[in-house]
């Protein structure tokens, strides 16, 4: 059996997604499929050396070495074709830290910041808290699938906007951006004077056809406009380790982010084990993540298949990376607050609602397929199951 097929419990592990579940969906009777990390392990070579790294037993404050940002210079050449500098890389325990630093280092208060809904919810969370004005260029849907409304974002940005949270790819439409799209969110940017925020958190999980890029590769003009945010935490299932980084190729820029993060009291440090753990997945990692995009796709595929076939109702939207799938349940003609209920009291799944990642999303419910088979199966089958009741 695939090391993917293998169903570990993760009860009792002081799990968001497993030891929430009475207070997220008010029953412990749901299967957890919503927040986004893995019922998969590690890989094994990580693991190791997080073992070994414990064994020495002392857990002092601990410094980031030319091997771990060796390791990422690494990946991002191997992986994403993006050359690098050591310099360039700021860190940071998480990305959701790392944007709210680049809103308040590169904006003020009651600056426009631009995001493209339906979107990833801490988008919205990090522009109210920090009294920053919301300005949403909406994404198109159309034929189970999102594209961008080009003249819209244009408008938006040219109404003095400052900043550009970018979701790439997107979280939760499963878009990965092409080029082409790219190129023209880049350019206008450029040309409205807009700053790119961009979340590549989801890079590495993209489907084998597929490919990522970087938006700061497309010119080193566009590179000095952007920040960069990514982390090994998606790609590996580390998000409890708290480790990511930031990458901006502008001397000043950098200082300004890297001073916005020391006014709060970070200091470009990762903890013991996420300095361990990040070294250890960009160096030994690529073959099982090979492994997991295979799977994940394989996965996608089924639901699709199976709601098609069995649940016509629920149309899942075309996705084109990560292990997150945006599911269009309008034809059940639920409200929001139906939708959700229906999906935790008759179909007893934990999933995300559609709703918090904006009104565009109120008919929408989000699915995580990075789990065992198994466990996917059993999850979609009481979908169904539900639906077809009704
Ligand atoms: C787009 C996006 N950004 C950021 C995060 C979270 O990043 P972190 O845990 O590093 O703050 C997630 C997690 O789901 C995400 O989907």
């Amino acid at each position: 059996m695939s090391i993917f097929g293998k169903v570990y419990d993760r009860k009792q592990t002081r799990s968001v997604k497993w030891d929430m579940l009475q207070e997220v969906f008010q029953s412990n009777d749901v299967l957890p499929m919503w927040v986004a990390d893995m019922d998969f392990k590690a890989p094994e070579e990580v693991n190791q050396a997080l073992i070994e790294r414990a064994k020495h037993g002392i857990y002092g404050y601990t410094t980031i070495d030319n091997d771990v940002s060796s390791s990422i210079v690494n990946w991002l050449q191997r992986r994403h074709d993006w050359k690098i500098d050591p310099s360039w890389l700021s860190y940071s325990p998480g990305v959701v830290n790392s944007l709210h630093m680049a809103v308040q280092a590169f904006t003020e208060p009651g600056d426009k910041v631009l995001i493209q809904t339906p979107v990833y919810t801490p988008f919205y969370n990090i522009i109210k808290e920090l009294d920053r004005e919301m300005v949403k260029n909406p994404l198109i849907y159309k034929d189970q699938y999102y594209t961008i409304d080009f003249d819209d974002l244009e408008k938006k940005l040219a109404s003095g906007v400052k900043a550009f949270i970018f979701c790439s790819p997107h979280n939760p439409v499963g878009r990965v951006w092409n080029k082409d799209e790219l190129q023209k969110i880049a350019d206008l940017c450029l040309q409205y004077n807009v700053m790119i925020f961009s979340d590549e958190i989801h890079a590495d999980l993209i489907f084998p056809e597929e490919k990522h890029i970087p938006i700061a590769t497309l010119s080193e003009e566009i590179s000095k406009n952007t920040i960069t945010c990514m982390a090994p935490s998606k790609t590996f299932n580390l998000a409890g380790l708290d480790a990511s980084y930031v990458i901006t190729s502008d001397k000043v820029n950098r200082q300004k982010l890297d001073k916005a993060f020391h006014r709060q009291g970070f200091h470009n440090m990762l903890n013991t084990m996420g300095n361990t753990a990040l070294e250890a997945a960009y160096q030994h990692g690529e073959a099982w993540l090979d492994e997991l995009v295979q799977v994940l796709e394989q996965h996608a595929h089924y639901v699709r298949e199976m709601f098609e076939s069995h649940a016509p109702e629920l149309k899942v939207v075309r996705s084109e990376g990560t292990y997150l799938l945006w599911v269009d349940c309008s034809a059940l003609e639920l409200n929001k607050q139906e939708l959700k209920k229906f999906m935790v009291e008759q179909a007893r799944v934990g999933l995300n609602a559609g709703q918090d990642y904006g009104t565009e999303g109120e008919a929408f419910m989000r699915i995580n397929i990075a789990c065992p088979k198994t466990t996917l199966e059993e999850g979609i089958k009481r979908i169904i199951s539900a639906v077809q009741a009704r």
